[in-house]
């Protein structure tokens, strides 16, 4: 069916419009065609934004696992699934083939079984990028369990307080995970969240790392002979199209994190129909994205989209930087990677790097480069494009949210032309809206406001878990009618989306409204800068002014500051006007960042305005020493 495959832009438009103008019929038919169905829907889309509700494929049954592994196995059943490949590259890398997948999984499900884990009981998953964690999830979706996976590299007070908002019965950990040339405690991560999480009784440790680790008499068990152990046939649970699949947490601008409840049906026909698209995988093509399962990314491009389509997705254990910089690229010549769906911030931590590390390997397999989680710059997008994929790989420049459980606007490679900075046009059946500060919908190109989605989508988030209220308030409330998503966001000439970012960075400075992403972009061209973030501050004549944080390459540090401040102002007032010129230019070894690599801009912009009395927790950053080290230095 040609619509499940689009292969040039006039198809593109063409079914775009069949999308917006019969919704239902468009994912009915994509429905009926691609997937396993226990049983068919009675109602494709019912929906009421006001409170909000909203369900697709009402009525229908099924088994996401039958989907991403049962039904491939009379075809594909040897073809390697999932590819691991470990933190060390001295290490084998495995090929679990679809067969082993589906034995491994229902070992899996039946140990959970075992344990007295029960459709729709909650289970933590807190595991490095090893098997275990891809199969720890896909064992809780066999039986109905409600996954909860969480990122490993959360602290212990992040991952208790995940744990007792959704009553997790059970956690799932190892004894260790490697990362680069460092091992980590996790198990000792676990004990330490646990002393605070009464509901649970029950842990499973997977070895990994083989250190001698403190095992809780009682409540603490080895898994792996408990696997040995397990049936290779388990039953797939019989599944509502709406009922949860997954809890993620993601951090709110305020309070604590929200648990997004993501469910069966609808989630997993957008997943895989984006995967196919977004990625144009083709039988026999090896995909990695280097996300970590942890995150919403992992959820639907390492494991459900994938897995839906029958792909080989490749699951990396390690860091960009070990052995070497030069890892990824090794990688993707190892195994002929190729799909590459990566972050801006590791583009430009390898760009730091230089090309040379680039050079040394073959990339040529290369077809499809992506980009995901934060706007790329066009310093950052030209290095991909250029060294990466040698002009000849179309960057899909990804704008999604954990909430919208798959991808919102990209191009669609070799379909839609790409532009630097450009996530351009809306995915098939989203329909965006751009909306001023008074609430209007803003018609036609050329127009900036606050990025709205107006007709539900088959994989949107339904709710937060223990608080619909906060759900409705968060995204339904902003705008009647629509959910807001939080980003501003541009429509140029041509009906191309550029996102400027979270709509608490753009900064009112004399009246003028400026994204930060643009005026960064300026800063970065500057040959010194090596990356940059700007905040606003609050200044007596112009309301707010700019402040900005920058780090150097290392040859910058070493020239004139207040020359080098000059310089840079200059390159702003060439690229956007005199109005964009920073007041204040810090120079500074590092930025504040989440573990997914997202600047802390909160933390930046109480600092530079002076409001150090409540940073709130900076124990769940990347690199939490910095903060101190900024404050140290403000101007
Ligand atoms: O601000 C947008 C930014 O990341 C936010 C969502 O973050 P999270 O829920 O952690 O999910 C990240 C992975 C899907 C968005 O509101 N963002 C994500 N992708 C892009 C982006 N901003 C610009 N361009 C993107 N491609």
């Amino acid at each position: 069916m040609s619509n499940y495959h689009i292969k040039h832009l006039e198809e593109y438009y063409q079914v775009y419009r069949k999308s917006v103008r019969e919704p239902e019929n468009f994912w009915e038919e994509i429905a009926e065609e691609h997937f396993m169905w226990q049983k068919k829907w009675d109602k494709v889309l019912s929906w009421d934004f006001s409170k909000p509700e909203v369900k697709w494929f009402g009525g229908a049954q099924l088994n996401i696992t039958e989907n991403c592994i049962d039904r491939h196995l009379p075809t594909r059943g040897d073809k390697t699934a999932i590819l691991f490949e470990p933190n060390n590259p001295n290490d084998p890398a495995e090929h679990i083939t679809y067969n082993q997948l589906h034995d491994r999984v229902n070992q899996f499900a039946n140990v959970l079984k075992s344990q007295g884990i029960t459709k729709g009981d909650r289970v933590c998953i807190y595991l490095p990028m090893i098997p275990e964690l891809a199969i720890a999830t896909l064992a809780c979706a066999r039986i109905g369990a409600i996954h909860s996976v969480v990122f490993a590299g959360f602290s212990a007070t992040a991952l208790s307080t995940r744990i007792n908002d959704s009553d997790c019965k059970i956690v799932i950990t190892s004894d260790g995970s490697y990362r680069g040339s460092k091992t980590i405690d996790l198990k000792g991560i676990v004990d330490e969240a646990l002393e605070s999480c009464p509901g649970i009784k029950n842990v499973l440790v997977a070895k990994r790392i083989n250190t001698d680790i403190h095992m809780e008499a009682g409540r603490d068990q080895w898994l792996q002979p408990l696997l040995e152990e397990a049936s290779t046939v388990c039953k797939a649970e019989v599944m509502n199209a709406e009922d949860p699949l997954f809890i993620l947490y993601t951090s709110g601008s305020t309070g604590k994190p929200k648990g997004m409840v993501h469910t069966t049906a609808g989630y997993m026909v957008y997943t895989a129909y984006t995967f196919k698209n977004i990625f144009q995988y083709k039988e026999n093509d090896v995909y990695w994205c280097t996300a970590d399962i942890g995150w919403i990314t992992g959820h639907s491009y390492i494991l459900y989209g994938p897995l839906t389509n029958g792909a080989t997705t490749v699951l990396f254990e390690g860091v960009p930087s070990y052995p070497d910089f030069g890892r990824f690229w090794e990688i993707v010549e190892k195994h002929k990677v190729n799909q590459f769906y990566t972050a801006p911030t590791a583009i430009r931590a390898l760009a730091k790097q230089g090309v040379e590390l680039v050079e040394k390997y073959d990339l040529s397999s290369l077809k499809v480069l992506g980009s995901v989680g934060e706007p790329i710059n066009e310093e950052a997008w030209h290095w991909y494009n250029d060294n990466v994929g040698k002009k000849k790989s179309p960057i899909v420049d990804t704008w999604w949210q954990t909430e919208t459980g798959g991808i919102m606007i990209s191009p669609i490679p070799f379909v839609t032309p790409t532009k630097p900075t450009y996530a351009t046009l809306p995915f098939i059946g989203i329909q965006p809206a751009l909306m001023d500060e008074e609430g209007q919908e803003l018609k036609g190109n050329q127009v900036d406001g606050r990025l709205c989605i107006k007709f539900p989508w088959p994989s949107m988030a339904r709710t937060i878990w223990g608080n619909h209220q906060r759900y409705k308030d968060t995204y339904f409330s902003a705008y009647e009618n629509k959910y807001f998503t939080g980003d501003g966001a541009l429509r140029d000439e041509v009906g191309y989306y550029r996102i400027t970012g979270r709509v608490d960075d753009v900064i009112i400075v004399s009246g003028h409204n400026l994204g930060t992403a643009p005026i960064e972009d300026a800063v970065n061209e500057h040959p010194a800068v090596a990356e940059s973030a700007i905040v606003g501050f609050p200044h007596d004549i112009k309301g707010n002014a700019l402040y900005g944080y920058v780090i150097l390459k290392d040859f910058g540090e070493t020239r004139d500051h207040n020359n080098l401040r000059k310089e840079i102002n200059q390159m702003i007032t060439e690229s956007i006007g005199p109005i964009a010129k920073l007041d204040k230019i810090q120079f500074t070894v590092g930025l504040p960042k989440t573990r997914s690599g997202k600047i802390m801009r909160r933390i930046l912009r109480k600092i530079a305005s002076k409001d150090t009395s409540n940073l709130g927790d900076t124990s769940t950053l990347l690199n939490p020493e910095v903060v101190q080290e900024i404050m140290d230095n403000v101007l």
